[in-house]
């Protein structure tokens, strides 16, 4: 699969791109993160840790450069260690969007990973894609289709 996703039925498998940010990573939050996604069903077919570059980090928020916030949010999020994610399943954009909560972590539910973990709005722990589009273009922007893994789990007819 590359990114878009196929539909079986009323089942959509696809990808989405998740990022653990700087603060998420500095609070030992990765392997809670984790855990969560995996216990959902979802399936990890990608994964890495660096230090993003400004030019990536101004490409993956170009939507956001006429904001007042744009060159904060740069610095944000190119400050320290962050972690790239691909996570695979039955409508895997909107399940993750869901698990992470609101934008705002005092607007997301308890529950949510931003509602569990979170106070503030800039350092709110992770990202992922806003739509299918947006995670085929968010996971090119960080992996080459080489890095992503197509495999089966055994588990898999239970997530359907
Ligand atoms: S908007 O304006 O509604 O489109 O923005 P939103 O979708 O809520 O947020 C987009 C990303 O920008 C981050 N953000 C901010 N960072 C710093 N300062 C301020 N004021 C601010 N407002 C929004 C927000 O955390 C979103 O990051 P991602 O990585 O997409 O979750």
């Amino acid at each position: 699969m590359s990114g878009g996703g196929y539909r079986n039925g009323d089942i959509v498998s696809e990808r989405t791109f998740v990022m653990v940010k700087p603060d998420g990573v500095e609070r030992r939050l990765v392997g809670e993160c984790i855990r969560r996604f995996e216990a959902r069903g979802l399936k990890l077919v990608g994964l890495k840790i660096q230090v993003i570059a400004q030019e990536t980090a101004q490409k993956h928020y170009e939507e956001h450069k006429e904001k007042p916030f744009f060159g904060e949010l740069v610095n944000f999020i190119t400050a320290g260690p962050t972690v790239q994610m691909v996570w695979e399943g039955t409508d895997a954009v909107a399940q993750v969007r869901k698990m992470n909560g609101a934008t705002h972590c005092l607007k997301a539910e308890v529950g949510t990973i931003r509602g569990d973990f979170g106070l503030s709005l800039q350092s709110n722990i992770i990202h992922a894609s806003d739509a299918p589009e947006t995670a085929v273009r968010e996971i090119a922007l960080y992996f080459a289709p080489g890095e992503l893994l197509d495999y089966t789990l055994p588990d898999e007819k239970w997530l359907k």
